[in-house]
């Protein structure tokens, strides 16, 4: 039998960080496709609102909103907004208010590396810690505090990487430190929160169709070579795939998945 999933998240208002780009312009492309009213978020604003439109081009809502999540009062702001903005400054909605944050993502990150530790410049390293894992740890907090008031809970998750929890190569040990942490402390979380209804849950990626999986000087054929002979599936994921495992962790199928790091990695860390 043929199911469908395109109304998963209908009525449901969604956060994504990062989403300005990458990995977290496909999860907010895909929850919009599945009915979600999204709220994308990043520090610029043109390519949220790039992502703004194409997804308003397919049909769907979304709304920009510019925050650094490194930043408490910036991730506060966020959820506030998600939560109070009036429909109306959504295209084709009316006047009421949002109401409810039903499901976060924080998938906002950077990568500073390639180098061996010995010449990690001590900027990269906390710059490392204070959007991958500060900025989450924000954000987290923010969103749990709005969803555990909501008779509805909410789901959370954090795109954290193989990198740290799963694998440990070199010229990426700060990255891959913060990168555990994130993994850590969403499941430390999750074991916090899940009865008051937050749900909170990790994915994983490996190598990723974005330039954020380029290496120093790499062309885009060089990376696909080098997944061809090293990755045991052959090729790096696309960023669909990754945010299919997201929408996956975030909707009602996954009610009684908590606390787990789904790795969607083509079989790198094995
Ligand atoms: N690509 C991969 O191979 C791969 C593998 C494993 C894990 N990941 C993880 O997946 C996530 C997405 O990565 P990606 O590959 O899609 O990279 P990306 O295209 O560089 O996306 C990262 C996004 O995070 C935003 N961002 C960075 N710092 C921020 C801050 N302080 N506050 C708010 N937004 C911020 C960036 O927008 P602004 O600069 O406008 O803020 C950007 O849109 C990251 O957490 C990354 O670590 C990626």
């Amino acid at each position: 039998m043929t199911t469908t999933n395109t109304t998963r998240f209908t009525g449901r208002t969604v956060l994504v960080t990062g989403a300005g780009s990458g990995i977290g312009r496909a999860v907010a492309l895909a929850f919009a496709a599945e009915g979600a009213q999204v709220v994308v978020a990043g520090r610029r604003r043109e390519p949220l609102d790039e992502t703004v439109r194409l997804i308003e081009d397919r049909g769907g809502k979304a709304l920009a909103v510019t925050a650094d999540v490194s930043r408490a009062e910036d991730a506060e702001a966020l959820v506030r907004a998600a939560v109070d903005l009036p429909r109306s400054r959504l295209r084709s909605s009316g006047g009421t208010p949002i109401g409810s944050l039903d499901v976060a993502v924080n998938n906002a990150g950077v990568f500073r590396g390639g180098q061996p530790l010995a010449d990690l410049p001590e900027a990269d390293w906390r710059e490392q810690l204070d959007v991958n894992v500060t900025g989450v740890f924000l954000a987290l907090r923010a969103e749990i505090r709005r969803m555990r008031t909501q008779p509805s809970g909410g789901a959370i998750v954090n795109v954290s990487s193989t990198f740290g929890a799963h694998t440990s190569p070199a010229g990426a040990a700060a990255y891959s430190a913060t990168k555990a942490a994130v993994t850590a402390l969403s499941r430390s979380a999750a074991a916090d929160h899940i009865r008051d209804g937050v749900r909170i849950n990790v994915v994983s990626p490996g190598a990723t169709a974005t330039p954020m999986s380029l290496r120093r000087g790499e062309t885009e054929a060089d990376r696909a070579e080098r997944a061809r002979a090293t990755l045991p599936l052959g090729r790096i994921s696309a960023t669909e795939e990754v945010a299919a495992a997201v929408l996956h962790l975030a909707s009602d199928a996954a009610a009684s998945t908590v606390g787990t790091d789904l790795v969607v990695d083509g079989g790198g860390s094995l």
